[in-house]
């Protein structure tokens, strides 16, 4: 049995403005997904999705290594819901990566399996940036740049003060990220550059002080429902938590048609603790209907596992 675990990244700040070169930043968190592989001529039954991951790494591998892969059963466990902005595909990607190069006994560096695992994310979401992949792989909190589709670049970073942050479920996208990058692609480019400007000013006013965490998530939170990614139930869960204190926005793709996956919620600022606390009041009750979950930023990426 070969195991490996990554953990689910969040976007701070950045996405769909990274996809056009503009920065990201984005965070590993503690909800971690697990995959186990056996060699094994049974196969287990698996997802389209997770079966055009499969596809597109065992190609990468046998590509660069010349190996041959012998069959293989995978099992997948997730603390955290896939398909929900949470950078699933990415984790499946990296974590397959991992497994299979061990299996097959090929010493590979992080960056060998970044590389393989992006062929992964590829086949699922046609143009990603590559920093789902970035933050799921390397782990910390990452200022990431995809300069070209083969350069990208990215450095730890770390927050000036403490952020204490929730996930909100606000429903599963009905739309892929693939099909979110192609609806934001269709909106006019003199609108998405001026967005993505924007968006990019708010994440050097993160980096530099992250102590206004709660405005930039409100700006930002404004440009990207311009962009067309955050649908209307999910503004309502946004403004009812802004109303009681905090601030909130998608944190991937996002959704149009119903949920917008899974949102990252600030509570508002509580005395005599960290800036940000994650206590809600006075709609608490109503905010409990979203399943919230306290998250730990800036934990460890890929890891091998017993
Ligand atoms: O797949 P998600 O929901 O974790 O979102 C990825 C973030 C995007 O910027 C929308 C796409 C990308 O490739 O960076």
């Amino acid at each position: 049995m070969i195991r490996f675990s990554a953990p689910a990244k969040i976007h701070l700040l950045g996405e769909h403005a990274v996809v056009y070169g503009k920065p990201a930043i984005i965070s590993a968190t503690n909800l971690r997904l697990t995959l186990t592989l056996k060699q094994s001529a049974a196969k287990t039954k698996q997802t389209k999705g997770v079966q055009k991951i499969q596809k597109a790494i065992e190609r990468a591998i046998t590509k660069k290594y010349k190996v041959k892969i012998p069959p293989y059963q995978i099992e997948i466990d997730s603390q955290f819901p896939l398909g929900s902005g949470l950078g699933g595909s990415a984790a499946i990607s990296a974590t397959l990566t991992g497994a299979l190069l061990k299996l097959l006994k090929v010493k590979a560096d992080l960056k060998e399996i970044y590389e393989i695992a992006l062929q992964g994310e590829r086949a699922i979401h046609g143009n990603p940036s590559g920093s789902d992949l970035a933050a799921v792989t390397y782990g910390g909190t990452l200022w990431f740049r995809k300069e070209t589709p083969e350069l990208k670049v990215f450095s730890q970073i770390t927050l000036t003060s403490p952020v204490a942050l929730m996930l909100l479920d606000s429903g599963k996208p009905e739309e892929s990220t693939g099909e979110m990058i192609a609806k934001v692609a269709k909106l006019n480019a003199s609108l998405k550059r001026n967005i993505f400007d924007q968006l990019e000013l708010l994440a050097k006013s993160l980096a530099t002080d992250s102590r206004d965490i709660k405005q930039i998530f409100k700006e930002a939170n404004n440009w990207l429902v311009k962009l067309g990614v955050v649908s209307k139930n999910t503004q309502k869960l946004i403004s009812l938590i802004e109303k009681s204190g905090g601030a909130a926005k998608i944190t991937g793709a996002g959704g149009w048609k119903r949920g917008s996956g899974m949102i990252l919620a600030l509570g508002p600022q509580t005395e005599g603790r960290e800036p940000h606390g994650t206590v809600y009041h006075p709609n608490s009750e109503k905010l409990e209907a979203f399943k919230p979950i306290k998250i730990k930023l800036n934990q460890e990426g890929l890891r091998a596992e017993k």
